[in-house]
This record gives C-alpha cells, sequence and structure tokens, in this order.
C-alpha cells in the first residue's frame, strides 16, 4: 500500500425492508434513541478512516431530509436501485471523481448498526495487502441441510460454509468492473459474489457475531440489546 491509497465507505439504503413489515424501511426505525441508519453512520465515522461515506437513498425517501447527519461533511448522498447492487453502484458512481482504481471501498449495509470501529479496523488490517480484498464472515453454529420440498437430502459440511456479513471490502476499480459486469444478475447478492463471478477468490475474516442484519421485527430489540452490550 502506498502512503495515498485512501478508504472510502459505501452505504445502500435505499431497501423499502419488506421483511421487517413496518410502517417505514427499516433503516428509519427508531434505535437507542436514533435511526438504525443514523447508528450504522456513527460507527462508520467513529471507525475514523474514511475520506467519505456516500450512502445511497431512494428517490422517493421522505425521511433522509430530516436527519441532522445528512449534512456531516463526511456524508455524500446517491441515488438508489432497483436492487441492492444498483445502490452501491450508483454510490460508487457519486465518487469517482475522487477515488482511484486502487484505493479500498468499503460497503456495508446500512441494516448493521452494530458494527464496531474495531471490526472495521480487524477487517482493513487482514486485508491490506491482499490482491483482491474480502468480507467480513461468521462460521456456522447449527448443522446445516441440504433440503428439497420439505426433505433432507443431505448434511453440508460446515467447514466450508460461511455467513457473509458486511463490510465487504474491494479495491474501488475492481469493484466497480465487478457490478459493472454483473448488472442485473440476481445472483449477485453482495459485493463478493461479483467478484467471484469474475473468478476472484475474495478472503474471509472472521467478524463479531453481533453484527446482525435487522430483517425481521423481533431484530430490532437484539440490535438494541448488542448495542447496549458493546
Ligand atoms: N438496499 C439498497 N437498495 C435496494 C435494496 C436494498 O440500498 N434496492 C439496502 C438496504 O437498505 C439494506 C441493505 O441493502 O441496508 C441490505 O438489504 P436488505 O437487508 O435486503 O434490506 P431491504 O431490501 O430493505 O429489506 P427486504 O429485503 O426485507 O425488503
Ligand atoms: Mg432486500
Amino acid at each position: 500500500m502506498t502512503n495515498s491509497t485512501k478508504f472510502w465507505a459505501v452505504v445502500p439504503a435505499a431497501g423499502i425492508g419488506k421483511r421487517m413489515n413496518a410502517d417505514r424501511p427499516k433503516q428509519y426505525l427508531e434505535l437507542a434513541g436514533k435511526t438504525v441508519l443514523e447508528q450504522t453512520l456513527l460507527r462508520l465515522l467513529q471507525a475514523a478512516v474514511f475520506e467519505t461515506i456516500a450512502v445511497a437513498i431512494s428517490k422517493e425517501d421522505p425521511y433522509w431530509p430530516e436527519l441532522e447527519i445528512t449534512r456531516h461533511e463526511k456524508i455524500l448522498i446517491a441515488d438508489g436501485g432497483k436492487e441492492r447492487s444498483n445502490s452501491v453502484l450508483s454510490a460508487l458512481k457519486a465518487i469517482r471523481d475522487r477515488a482511484s482504481d486502487n484505493d479500498w471501498v468499503l460497503v456495508h449495509d446500512a441494516a448493521r448498526p452494530c458494527i464496531t470501529p474495531a471490526d472495521i479496523h480487524h477487517l482493513i488490517n487482514n486485508l491490506l495487502n491482499d490482491d483482491v480484498g474480502g468480507i467480513l464472515a461468521l462460521s456456522s453454529h447449527d448443522t446445516l441441510k441440504n433440503v428439497q420440498d420439505g426433505s433432507i437430502l443431505g448434511t453440508l459440511n460446515r467447514i466450508h460454509i460461511w455467513r457473509a456479513l458486511t463490510p465487504q471490502m474491494f479495491r474501488y476499480g475492481m469493484l466497480k468492473n465487478a457490478l459493472e459486469a454483473a448488472e442485473g444478475n440476481p445472483a449477485v447478492t453482495d459485493e463478493a459474489s461479483a467478484l467471484e463471478l469474475k473468478g476472484l477468490q475474495p478472503k474471509i475474516v472472521e467478524g463479531r457475531p453481533d453484527n446482525i442484519k435487522i430483517t425481521r421485527p423481533e431484530d430490532l430489540a437484539l440490535a438494541q440489546f448488542y448495542m447496549e452490550q458493546q
């Protein structure tokens, strides 16, 4: 790494939170006195490594302009897209005049407010000299079954199975190319999968189990509990 290599954060926050089944997108639900999105952005700001945090927001989003954090000097807004990968690509394009191909980008879900600055540094320190980059991930504690039509076909070897979390950390140029090449491919549900389609092999770095993604209603109380414990 040269001293001029910069770090950028991208936060996809343009989803509707269908599985949460709430009166507004889940990133605007209240968590420990702020919105989920503000808690997430504050954690990224606390890491104190990013030039800018580019946040993808839906064009029809009436909640974002109400937040004080919109005016923070490190925060830049981009238009959200149809799928998460479209939102990420849009945010990458919003920093294209300032980011170099070799800079690192950390993409982090708006819906993961329990990320710790220490875990962000753990990811960076492990991947800084890597050619491809990688992701925070967790091993599975449960035995995993391959199931079809309600019947078990077999048991997966847990050693080979990891759960993908965020942040996911890649070089700006490589990530943008991979997402552009994969546009419209429904199999691309995270950044790593776009690089995998290019034949690359991103690394995994073991993350903290409290870095949950708020997905269903019961997750909000769990996130609150984790935040209090941290
Ligand atoms: N996201 C996005 N643009 C989209 C879809 C999702 O920026 N078109 C963001 C979400 O806001 C979230 C992250 O991607 O921060 C992870 O996606 P997910 O947990 O699936 O959120 P939603 O798509 O909002 O939830 P659901 O799938 O339940 O509708
Ligand atoms: Mg979704």
